[in-house]
């Protein structure tokens, strides 16, 4: 079997925290160095751990030079909301970031990740069963940093033959680490407002119908899309990674159904703007057709995990 070794940044994210614990169990925890701008004491305890920030290309380089990694798992960014209000500080991670760690990738010969995002679709956009190949015309900064990403991964998978993978991830929902600063945070939130309070406040209206995932199916088809054949893969942009879409109202129904005390009420900010701007479902046929991309987590099953997950991580804080 081929060694691996493994690298990722911005592990401490909500994506990181987790990815970084399922490839630690897959190619032991020496195989996988994880990396972030914070120092992350549950990352540090799990393996080795070093602080990077993605924008600096020498401690980049240094760090490529040193640890030799056949993979890298590019997550470091700023989410949507955060990017509108920090849009240079956005540009200089999500963008000029990426452009350094794909010139890294290329001099090692590294295979990369990198998450793409339904923010990279616009308001001109087909919103219902949105195709791969569309209008895309982002009007966020985090969306416009999307689309350039995609290029710029397109651009050295052709000219410098980089082997470049990237999902177009939706709203994803968990709960071992915190999104912070998204516009699909709310999916995440509302959980916890619900198991300590039994009410929420949703930023978004109760019609805002958003392309959503749970984690364990993320995790899953990231890496099942990392492994596989080169030659499966015909899609040279992010592939549309879809699981299912539903509303603030559907989601707060769900919820009782599992909770009958449970209420929301809503008081809209900037987020909604950026919402309404992004797809309300995701036609994923070439995940499916090239890779086997299938989706495991239904609504209930998404309920049920969050609740059960929450109560136990908020009762293990309280000890
Ligand atoms: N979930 C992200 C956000 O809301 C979109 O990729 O910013």
């Amino acid at each position: 079997m081929k060694t691996h070794k493994i690298l990722l940044t911005g592990a401490g994210g909500q994506i990181g925290i987790e990815l970084t614990a399922r490839l630690r169990e897959k190619y032991g925890r020496d195989a996988v160095l994880a990396t972030d701008v914070q120092v992350s004491p549950v990352l540090e305890a799990d393996g080795p751990f070093e602080l990077l920030n993605v924008t600096d290309g020498a401690a980049l380089e240094a760090l490529f030079a040193r640890f030799k990694p056949t993979q890298v798992y590019h997550l470091a960014s700023l989410l949507s909301a955060t990017s509108e209000r920090k849009p240079q500080l956005a540009w200089e991670v999500n963008v000029n970031g990426l452009l350094l760690v794909l010139e890294a990738c290329k001099v090692h010969r590294a295979r990369l990740f990198w998450p793409s995002s339904i923010a990279v679709f616009g308001p001109n956009t087909p919103r219902i069963m949105t195709p791969q190949r569309t209008v895309i015309d982002p009007s966020t900064i985090y969306g416009i940093g999307k689309l350039t990403g995609e290029r710029w991964c397109a651009y050295y998978k052709a000219k410098h033959g980089l082997d470049v993978r990237s999902l177009r991830y939706p709203g994803l929902i968990s709960y071992a680490a915190f999104p912070g600063g998204g516009t699909t945070d709310y999916a995440v939130d509302i959980f916890f407002q619900a198991v300590q309070q039994g009410t929420y406040t949703c930023y978004l209206g109760p019609d805002t119908a958003l392309p959503m995932m749970y984690m364990d199916d993320a995790i899953r088809g990231t890496l099942e899309l990392m492994e596989a054949p080169v030659d499966a893969l015909k899609t040279e942009e992010g592939y549309n990674f879809a699981a299912l879409s539903f509303t603030p109202a559907e989601l707060a129904r769900a919820i009782q159904a599992q909770m009958p005390g449970f209420a929301m009420d809503y008081r809209l900010d900037e987020r909604q703007a950026i919402a309404d701007s992004w797809p309300a479902s995701i036609d994923d046929r070439e995940a499916r057709s090239e890779w086997g991309w299938k989706p495991k987590f239904d609504l209930p099953a998404i309920v049920s995990t969050m609740l059960e997950g929450v109560s136990r991580k908020l009762a293990a804080e309280a000890r």
